[in-house]
């Protein structure tokens, strides 16, 4: 089994101030990347800013004998984004891996949800990757080389009741990955999504109760890790950590397309009220690599 290692490779992980953030960037910079470790520093609504999360994990680093600089620029504007990329490049000469793991959360149920808090979490999600990823995957494009991990959430790609701001923020980042899969297949550049579960300061009010020791943030950091590797050369998977009552699960979760049904002529409605079962069966489903296979395959 050949070893993962990150020797001379450069990381940025976003909002690696806490939680499973923090957990990956460590991890990188055990494994010899030169990491950025970028965090604002606000609350869980991404209100406030400081230093202080950023700093906290670099210093973890450097104190372990890795390499790491912060920053402490928001992910979700332009501007933070290409500074996000910047001091990478300053500092470590290149940027080889990014995880878009920033977040916050502003839940309401939908109609009590207004338009602050639609955009704020847009923002920082979907917005966010598309502020670090762009200026990245320039560099990644040049080098010949990129690995790219999004972070989606079963909020997005199941649903859950008062998070619409954040799923669809989260099934964004799929559908966001789903193209750069194909963008950056010619330079080697593989980008994958986490779906991640884990007891942090965004869901110690979320997960059950009792089940501290089931949602561990390092449950998650092997496969971020695998995905940040040159090892891993798939692109465009969903990948589910999380711990469960008896072990820990790694699973894929993708968008499948069912056989369905064929009709010689435009059916009535009646038509497809009548075939719904079959219609909507997914016994036989299948993944697609593109679009082309739902009416050519
Ligand atoms: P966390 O709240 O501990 O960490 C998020 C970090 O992002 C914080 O340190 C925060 O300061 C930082 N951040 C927020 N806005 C930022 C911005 N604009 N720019 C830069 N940094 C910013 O939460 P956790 O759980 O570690 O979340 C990490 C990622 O995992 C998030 O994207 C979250 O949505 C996702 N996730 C977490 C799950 C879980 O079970 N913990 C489940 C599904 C998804």
């Amino acid at each position: 089994m050949s070893k993962i290692d990150f020797t001379g490779r450069v990381a940025i992980v976003t909002g690696a101030g806490s939680g499973l953030g923090r957990t990956y960037a460590l991890e990188l910079a055990k494994r010899g990347a030169k990491v950025v470790v970028n965090d604002l520093g606000g609350a869980r609504d991404g209100t406030g800013s400081s230093d202080a999360a950023a700093n906290q994990v670099a210093e973890e680093i450097k104190a372990a004998g890795g390499e790491a600089i912060p920053n402490y620029d928001s992910v979700a504007t332009v501007a933070g984004g290409e500074n996000i990329v910047k001091s990478a490049v300053e500092a470590f000469g290149k940027v080889d891996i990014v995880v878009n793991n920033a977040g916050i959360l502003r839940d309401k149920s939908f109609l009590k949800m207004d338009e602050n808090m639609w955009d704020a979490v847009v923002a920082v999600h979907l917005k966010g990757a598309y502020c670090v990823s762009r200026p990245a995957m320039e560099i990644m494009r040049k080098q010949n080389y990129g690995r790219i991990v999004m972070t989606s959430s079963t909020s997005g790609l199941i649903g859950n009741f008062g998070q619409a701001n954040y799923g669809a923020a989260k099934m964004g980042l799929a559908g966001l990955t789903n193209v750069l899969k194909k963008e950056g297949a010619k330079y080697n550049i593989k980008v994958n999504v986490i779906v991640p579960n884990a007891l942090t300061r965004m869901t110690e009010d979320i997960l059950p109760p009792g089940m501290q020791d089931v949602f561990k943030t390092e449950n998650v950091t092997p496969a971020v890790v695998y995905l940040c590797s040159e090892q891993c050369e798939d692109s465009g998977r969903y990948i589910v950590a999380t711990g469960t009552p008896n072990g820990i699960l790694y699973c894929r979760s993708q968008v499948m397309t069912g056989p369905g049904k064929k009709f010689d002529k435009v059916p009535a409605a009646e038509d497809i009220m009548q075939n719904w079962g079959e219609i909507t069966n997914l016994n036989g489903a299948r993944f697609c690599e593109e679009a082309t296979e739902l009416f050519m395959g």
